[in-house]
């Protein structure tokens, strides 16, 4: 439609400004495109386009309970009448290329489909699960694996991934803890921003750039109790300063779409939280996307008591600010009826379908449909060597060493008998961990594997189960203790199956299961020199015979080359450098437990009276790995410190220095951690907050000087009135290898001069 200029630039202006998205992110004509489309939409065809479904023509386990349209034929027709604007969980350039041709050529409009997955942490290259990724402290590691999970999801026929998850997990019983970057506020955002990065690559309208979606907005790892879909009661200040900014820093890395979360905040749920979806999202945080609701979270409005039915819910979700409703089918069953009576404005459903053409356009879809729709591509970029090698390097720096007397790393060419016993031995069903069902189990490389790959003389690793997951296997015991007897050197492979962890997985207890404790305390009464790797996707509580081993490494869900990696590590072919992006409690009663506390009144002191203490009757209330903890086969010292200066002027950064040795025989690789404490503020402050961290790597005798800059913006909280603010004051500072101990000193904040 031929649209004079005047015309154009005034509505150009004005949809850009409702929609928030930038003007740079399109041009003018693409603007103008857009709003002529919505000129000639049906209500039906809007309403359609907020309409994401579950993908009937590439059907596949999906994740989700079964609801809304299960019927390839059925989903044609929908798409050929413009009643879907995308479909999710569907793999297949076939499948993909149907559905899009039937949209494209089909429908009356032609509007692209937008085709969207649960790339979580790999397509069929499946890499660590996203919490073990975290404990290489490595922004740029985890952009460089989701740049590759994007490459293999695009040539796979998607265009948008649902992650990564931003959400800041404070209760290890919680499933979901798995999917995200663990406790802490600063290492979640740096990692959420990496990961949008490389999902989305320089350019959104490359055929290999795969749209991200930092979700669940928000403050989802909040939940009560670590009860799934649960509750949430947070204060506006803590939601502001722990729960947002990972979003804020996915947004700012480029982000244009996000998902509301499942649960309610403060007895609102997200789903229809206008507060956080709109005035907060899009007002104060400038987001410019679009937000998907979660799978059929809009139709649980009713069940969670807050919509009267089906229409109410729609109305309430669309008026918050959910542009595109996910499975249920609310919007195309009850906008049209709800515009027509007045109940929603026309306006408020142009904004939502202007968000989601916005970001159709600026990923070029219009341009060409048939973008990531490359059958040659499909054939040739995905499970690739280079891929596979990303998963192994990404598999050996996940691995976090909690403990070693000394035992590790073990010789592969060595004479030693080894007896490798548990559960996890060749196991390969729970290699990839929660959130990989388009991954090939058969592919993965299993402990048992890895282990006979490493070593000179592979008849030197004897393999017992000793008992299944959950359950006692007949002489099970007796067979491993006489294997461990036979050998020199015990290896147990125990902990979490897959199904243990991820959505809908909360556990009251996030301890090894009982039958594999008894094998382990059973294997340990031998005596031997026992390695514990640990299979897990939450801190786990341990005790005795897995908590007393001579060396205990965290190996998580490590994915497609596990085994391989898990080898490097064991054989020291690769020097451990991970750190823990989660506290493991003593007990899973200190639940929710999370480096960053507060004080309290009544704090314990080391070496002091425990008596009316804030600390459990039988526990303290510490952790026994804490947050960032993981060792080396090489030493590292700090010594040193230094600061430019210990007053900082309101308007002055100060450096921070310290230096690290290798004092050890190896080359190592350490992550050195900058923490700061507010002593005194107008809200309660953590005793610890991690600021800064650099990872440094030495040869044997090698020393380095590890600097940081602290500026005021380092030094801000959430303040009374919900504002992020700096007072003036003295704030302790660490420089340290964990969130305990380190090299300590002091700044003070100096108020600026008047
Ligand atoms: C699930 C999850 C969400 C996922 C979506 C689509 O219930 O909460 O993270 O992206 O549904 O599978």
């Amino acid at each position: 439609m031929d649209l004079d200029r005047r015309t154009v630039l005034s509505g150009l202006i004005a949809s850009a400004i409702a929609s928030g998205l930038p003007l740079r992110a399109l041009a003018a004509e693409e603007v103008a495109r857009v709003d002529d489309l919505i000129r000639r939409m049906t209500i039906e065809e809007k309403a359609g386009q907020m309409t994401c479904l579950a993908d009937s023509f590439r059907p596949f386990n999906p994740p989700n309970p079964a609801a809304g349209i299960q019927d390839e034929k059925r989903l044609a027709e929908e798409i050929r009448k413009g009643r879907v604007g995308c479909l999710f969980n569907g793999i297949g350039v076939a499948g993909a290329r149907k559905a899009q041709e039937i949209a494209v050529r089909q429908s009356r409009l032609g509007i692209p489909l937008l085709l969207a997955g649960d790339v979580i942490h790999g397509l069929k290259t499946i890499f660590p699960v996203p919490l073990g990724e975290a404990s290489s402290f490595d922004p740029v590691l985890c952009q460089r694996t989701a740049r590759a999970m994007a490459v293999e999801a695009t040539a796979a026929g998607l265009h948008l991934t649902f992650a990564p998850m931003a959400d800041v997990a404070r209760d290890q019983r919680w499933g979901r803890v798995v999917e995200g970057a663990g406790e802490d506020v600063t290492l979640t955002a740096l990692l959420t921003a990496a990961r949008v990065r490389g999902f989305q690559g320089r350019d959104l309208r490359r055929d290999d750039s795969l749209l991200a979606c930092p979700k669940h907005f928000t403050a989802y790892g909040a939940v009560a109790g670590g009860l799934e879909y649960g509750s949430v009661d947070i204060s506006e200040e803590t939601l502001r300063e722990t729960h947002l900014p990972p979003f804020t820093a996915g947004f700012g890395a480029g982000a244009l779409t996000t998902m509301a979360a499942f649960s309610e905040i403060n007895g609102v749920p997200a789903t229809a939280d206008r507060t956080l979806l709109t005035d907060m999202l899009r007002d104060e945080m400038g987001f410019h996307g679009f937000v998907f609701s979660d799978y059929t979270a809009d139709e649980e409005l009713v069940a969670h008591g807050y919509a009267e039915d089906d229409r109410d819910a729609a109305r309430l979700a669309v008026l918050a600010g959910v542009d595109m409703s996910m499975q249920s089918g609310l919007y195309i069953r009850y906008l049209p009826d709800l515009v027509k009576t007045g109940a929603v404005p026309m306006a408020t459903i142009d904004v939502a379908v202007r968000r989601i053409l916005y970001v159709k356009m600026a990923m070029g879809l219009f341009d060409n449909p048939w973008r990531s729709l490359d059958e040659a591509a499909e054939k040739s970029r995905i499970a690739t060597p280079a891929h596979r090698a990303l998963a192994r390097e990404a598999g050996a720096r996940s691995v976090v060493l909690l403990q070693n007397d000394g035992v590790l790393p073990l010789d592969p060419a060595g004479k030693q008998k080894i007896a490798l016993i548990g559960p996890f031995t060749e196991d390969k069903a729970n290699l990839y961990g929660p959130w990989a069902f388009y991954g090939d189990p058969g592919q993965g490389v299993d402990v048992a594997t890895g282990l006979r790959g490493a070593m000179n003389d592979p008849d030197r690793l004897t393999i017992v189960a000793g008992c299944a997951i959950h359950q006692p296997i007949d002489g099970g015991i007796d067979a491993a203790v006489k294997a461990a007897r036979a050998a020199d050197v015990v290896i147990l492979a125990l902990g979490e199956s897959q199904d243990m962890s991820g959505e809908a997985q909360s556990r009251t207890v996030i301890e090894i299961p009982a039958a594999q404790q008894a094998l382990a305390d059973a294997v340990a009464a031998v005596k031997k020199p026992t390695v514990v790797l640990l299979r897990h996707g939450r801190a786990l509580a341990l005790h005795d015979g897995v908590a007393n081993a001579n060396a205990v490494l965290a190996t998580w869900f490590l994915g497609s080359e596990a085994g391989n990696a898990i080898a490097d590590i064991v054989f020291g072919k690769v020097d451990p450098s991970g750190k823990l992006p989660v506290s493991f409690p003593w007990e899973s009663g200190q639940e929710p437990f999370f480096y960053d506390r507060k004080s309290t009144g009544r704090p314990t002191v080391p070496n002091g009276s425990t008596e009316y203490k804030a600390r459990y009757a039988t526990t303290d209330n510490s952790a026994r790995y804490p947050f960032g903890h993981g060792l080396s086969y090489t030493r590292f010292v700090l010594d040193n410190l230094k600061l430019s200066d210990s007053a900082m002027r309101w308007d002055q950064s100060v450096t921070v220095t310290a230096r690290l040795k290798n004092i050890g025989k190896r080359r190592g690789s350490e992550i050195v951690q900058l923490y700061i404490h507010d002593r005194v503020a107008s809200r309660t402050r953590p005793i610890r907050e991690l600021k800064k961290m650099e990872r440094v790597t030495l040869e044997p005798g090698e020393s380095r000087t590890v600097r940081f800059t602290l500026a005021r913006d380092d030094l801000r909280f959430v303040g009374q009135g919900n504002r992020w603010i700096a007072e003036p004051g003295v704030f302790d500072i660490w420089v340290g290898q964990s969130s305990q101990g380190g090299l300590h000193g002091r700044v003070t904040l100096y108020a600026p001069e008047r």
